[in-house]
């Protein structure tokens, strides 16, 4: 059901590759609610993914960039802020990508070339994203910019490796850079950690459909889906959110604050 949130408004969208994808969805709901999209992906998925289909949908461009490169980036907003005849309302970070899990290695047995490399990719690119915006000053006042990350960052699942010291990272570049954002652009940064979903990225980690199943009994709500996610991102790209700044806001069917759920012991009498 579309209510024009954001009419009028325009988006960078990173991270979309197939229709899996947890950006694919944020798109297509931003587009239903009225905003002009730019879409953005590494050169590589073009090659891989299914951008080009969601890019004719929405009457979108695509401006390719790696998100580890800074060049890429003043290039992607560049153009971008060419193309909206202006600077952005909003800014979507949705990158993952661990190369110890990619490569089987285990957590204690971690390659730190591919430790940082993983850095780079999943946390450091979203500093770079926003040091492009700040100093190309290409984020309207009262502007939005999302992350997604997971809750690793703060509890162990032992399964997701390196990913969890990305995720603690990318959540804290939001907060420090939200402080700079807020006090000098009116511009809000806040992550949305969400539940275990069904994407190239989610079931890259090792026994993921288990864990998707765990969290969905542990979840009084069960497991939020990607388009329940792309509604709250489009909530919190509206005005409506405009004085929420520097949070990591969970999006997991209340998994976050469990302890223990009846739904997963097994009584034997
Ligand atoms: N799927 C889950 O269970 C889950 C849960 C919580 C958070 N997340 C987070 O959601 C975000 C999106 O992941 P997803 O699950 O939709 O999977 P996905 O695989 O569809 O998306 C990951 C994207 O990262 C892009 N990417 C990788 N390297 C890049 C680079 N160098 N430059 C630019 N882009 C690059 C990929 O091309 C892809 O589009 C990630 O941050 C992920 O950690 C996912």
């Amino acid at each position: 059901m579309a209510n024009n949130l954001l009419q009028g408004k325009k988006g960078i969208i990173f991270g979309a590759l197939d229709e899996k994808s947890i950006a694919w969805k944020v798109a297509e709901r931003c587009h239903e609610e009225g905003a002009q999209i730019v879409l953005t992906n590494a050169p590589v998925a073009l090659r891989f993914g299914q951008i080009n289909e969601l890019a004719a949908k929405l009457n979108a461009e695509i401006i390719m960039a790696d998100a580890t490169s800074v060049e890429d980036m003043e290039n992607l907003f560049k153009r971008s802020m060419e193309i909206f005849g202006g600077k952005a309302d909003f800014v979507l970070h949705s990158i993952g990508m661990s190369l110890n899990v990619r490569k089987g290695r285990s957590y204690t047995d971690l390659n730190y070339d591919f430790m940082l490399k993983t850095f780079d990719i999943s946390a450091v690119s979203f500093h770079k994203m926003m040091q492009t915006i700040w100093k190309l000053d290409a984020i309207n006042d009262w502007g939005s910019i999302l992350a997604l990350t997971y809750i690793a960052a703060q509890r162990v699942f032992p399964d997701y490796s390196e990913m969890a010291e990305s995720k603690a990272l990318l959540e804290s570049f939001g907060r420090s850079f939200g402080y700079h954002f807020g006090t000098t652009k009116k511009v809000r940064v806040n992550t949305i950690s969400q539940s275990p979903t069904m994407t190239t990225a989610g079931s890259g980690v090792k026994g993921f459909s288990d864990f998707f199943g765990y969290a969905d009994k542990m979840s009084p709500l069960g497991n939020a889906p990607a388009e329940a996610c792309a509604d709250y991102c489009v909530t919190m790209f509206s005005d409506l959110t405009r004085f929420v700044t520097m949070q990591n806001l969970f999006h997991d069917g209340g998994f976050s604050n469990m302890g223990m759920s009846p739904a997963l012991i097994e009584v034997q009498e």
